[in-house]
């Protein structure tokens, strides 16, 4: 299946980022290579384009994508072991920096993957196929307690208990393969006259969140990201839920040096430190334009960090 998926807010992304032609910027989520297209159309031959991504078709679709330029590298990982891979590369400070979270168009259009509930599959919803746990494994061997809390912290599902508890009995008759399986448990699970739809789509992604660890390590990524940055350099994130922005809002606001100090403390006591400024107060939202023409923008957020010497806040 052709690669395809739209790059959201790629006009902003690429203001905010200010690209300096010599510069190293990295994207983190290299996806169809949307954004890093437009990254690396700003550089020079001395830039550098670092992509990353866990899905190994994504990175061979950008590989395709990208031939024609030579300041490229694509490195099979994840972007929160950003220090490591850069380490390996010999290189110690970067210009900038992208995520992109989430899945993209291909990995939900692509049925085999399983991310999608409305394509029958196995359950499957890996981003990197070569990893152990898949979302059969999470349905089928997680206990109801373990399963209500993913469906709630993750899905924010209302019927998380009544879903887990529903998944178990039926489970213990035969197991559940299929994504339409599991539609049919939700959807047996809910009270009669609400919305199923709804219910699929917060249990699929909080089953995928868990699969793939998406929440656990972004605090991380983002804290790494910022340490290893040139001052002036940007930080871009579009998050599609709020519980990404959440991490990411927090994360720059501690990066920004926030005190958390009671008020009335005459110093400061908590020693925060400012590693930068955040750009936009209220994150950047895509155009109406944009929402209309492309649906899937509709829940993204922009945020933005800029890189600054390091200092005390008090
Ligand atoms: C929304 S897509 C990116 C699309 C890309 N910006 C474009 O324009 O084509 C997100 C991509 O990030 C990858 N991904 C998600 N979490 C990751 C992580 N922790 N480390 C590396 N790649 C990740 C996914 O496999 C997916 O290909």
């Amino acid at each position: 299946m052709e690669f395809k998926h739209i790059p959201i807010m790629l006009n902003e992304v690429i203001d905010n980022l200010k690209i300096k032609p010599n510069g190293i910027y990295v994207d983190g989520t290299m996806g169809g290579a949307g954004h890093s297209e437009a990254i690396v159309k700003k550089l020079s031959n001395e830039g550098l384009l670092i992509g990353i991504d866990r899905d190994q078709e994504a990175l061979n679709a950008s590989h395709e994508r990208l031939k024609e330029f030579e300041n490229v590298r694509y490195i099979w990982g994840k972007h929160e072991d950003l220090k490591d891979i850069l380490f390996g590369m010999g290189i110690k400070k970067i210009d900038g920096i992208l995520l992109d979270l989430g899945i993209s168009s291909y990995q939900i259009d692509e049925a085999s993957r399983g991310f999608s509930y409305t394509k029958e599959a196995p359950l499957d919803m890996r981003m990197n196929k070569e990893q152990e746990l898949t979302a059969r494994e999470v349905v089928n061997t997680y206990s109801k307690e373990k399963l209500e809390k993913i469906f709630f912290d993750y899905g924010e599902e209302n019927f998380s208990k009544r879903i887990a508890a529903k998944i178990i009995e039926k489970r213990e008759m035969k197991s559940i393969e299929t994504t339409s399986d599991l539609c049919d448990v939700i959807r047996s699970s809910i009270p009669k006259g609400k919305d199923a739809v709804d219910s699929f789509k917060r249990i699929f992604q909080a089953i995928r969140i868990e699969v793939n660890g998406e929440l656990k390590d972004l605090e991380k990524a983002i804290k790494d990201g910022i340490e290893i940055m040139n001052e002036g350099g940007r930080f871009c994130i579009l998050t599609f839920h709020s519980l990404e922005d959440r991490i990411v809002k927090n994360a720059f606001n501690d990066a920004a040096g926030k005190c958390t100090c009671p008020k009335d403390f005459p110093v400061c006591v908590c020693n925060a430190k400012s590693f930068g400024k955040i750009i936009n107060k209220k994150p950047i939202i895509p155009s109406e334009e944009e929402q209309i023409n492309n649906p899937r923008s509709k829940s993204c957020k922009l945020r933005v960090f800029e890189r600054e010497k390091e200092h005390p806040v008090r």
